[in-house]
């Protein structure tokens, strides 16, 4: 199927979204030892940048890990099933935990992530994500810390892909079929 691509979130907003979801963070947590948990794949853009401002607003105390999670949708779909493809390398027991997402459409993927990581027993598990289509959620699912809403559109860029491509742009697309 033929698409182009529409800017819709220059690489300066990007920033600033991320910025300002740092300085939230670094406000409710400066004094504690955080994990954050990337999302992959797409994570890895959000999860980069909001680390580095962390770092320079003066957080200490931090252990970065990653989380694979393989969503059977194809496409632009979503699907209910999920599963862990890549397992943490920490033990989160008794640990602030901070889930970091992409995007938040469905809620699917992250309402599985979340069960499993609860009953690991971490001391808090919190949630914060780039983009979110609220119009999209099919389940309710906790998101403490939201970037951006955005409409229902299929999005590409800083992370986000469509069939593999587009994840280093560093700005956000509206991918429109043709
Ligand atoms: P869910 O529907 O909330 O379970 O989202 C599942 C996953 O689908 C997200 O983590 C993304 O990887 C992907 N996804 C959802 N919407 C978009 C989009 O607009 N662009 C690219 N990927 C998306
Ligand atoms: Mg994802």
């Amino acid at each position: 199927m033929s698409h182009r691509i529409e800017k819709f979130i220059d690489e300066s907003e990007v920033q600033a979204i991320v910025n300002q979801l740092a300085k939230r963070i670094y406000q409710d947590f400066r004094e504690q030892s955080i994990v954050l948990v990337g999302v992959l794949d797409g994570a890895f853009a959000i999860l980069h940048d909001l680390v580095k401002e962390l770092h320079n607003l003066g957080m200490k105390d931090l252990v970065i890990d990653f989380v694979g999670i393989d969503n059977y949708g194809s496409g632009t779909e979503s699907s209910k099933k999920a599963k862990i493809t890549k397992d943490l390398k920490h033990d989160i027991r008794d640990k602030i935990v901070i889930i970091v997402e992409d995007i938040v459409d469905t809620g699917y993927s992250l309402s599985i992530l979340q069960s499993l990581l609860l009953a690991r027993l971490p001391k808090m598990l919190t949630t914060l994500t780039f983009l979110s289509k609220d119009a999209r959620r099919e389940i309710e699912v906790p998101v403490d810390y939201i970037g951006k809403h955005i409409p229902n559109e299929f999005v590409i860029g800083y992370g986000l892909d469509y069939d593999g491509k587009y994840r280093e742009l560093p700005y956000i697309g509206i991918l429109q079929f043709d």
